[in-house]
């Protein structure tokens, strides 16, 4: 049903969100400069989605889930307990993105078998996005000392 799907893609954009947070505020390094703010953009990306997220679910007449326990078992998100930097931050937020891209196709598919165009059209805006940070992250990593 669309509105689980909805529910695991808003657990999964709180600990998306979080994680690269978390990368935003300790990457350390000679690209600290370029990664800090680029980090920023990522994470403001994705918070701006909770909302929307959780109101599609009100839409579906389902009450949004909104305790950071629901989050931890609705995500598909690992938690990120220690301070990661580059190369491995890039790996697992690469791995991440990817995630997210699975979870946006997964409801574009069931929204438009639902006959829930106005959600397709989000999921649709949202693989867009994940999708030019995926060529990014990639790009980044092309010639990371380390990255394999
Ligand atoms: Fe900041």
């Amino acid at each position: 049903m669309l509105v689980d799907d909805l529910k695991t893609t808003l657990a999964s954009s709180f600990s998306f969100f979080l994680k690269t947070a978390n990368y935003h505020w300790n990457v350390e390094g000679d690209n600290f400069i370029q990664y800090h703010p680029w980090l920023g953009e990522l994470y403001s990306g994705v918070y701006g989605t909770i909302d929307q997220l959780a109101e599609y679910i009100r839409t579906l007449q389902a009450y949004v889930p909104a305790s950071l326990v629901r989050y931890q078992e609705l995500t598909k998100i690992a938690c990120q307990l220690e301070v990661v930097q580059p190369p491995q931050l890039f790996t697992q937020l690469l791995q991440d993105n990817q995630t997210m891209i699975d979870l946006y196709n997964q409801m574009f598919d069931v929204a438009t078998q639902e006959r829930e165009q106005g959600i397709a059209n989000f999921a649709a805006e949202r693989l867009d996005f994940h999708q030019k940070y995926a060529w990014q992250i990639r790009s980044t990593l092309k010639t990371l000392p380390g990255a394999q």
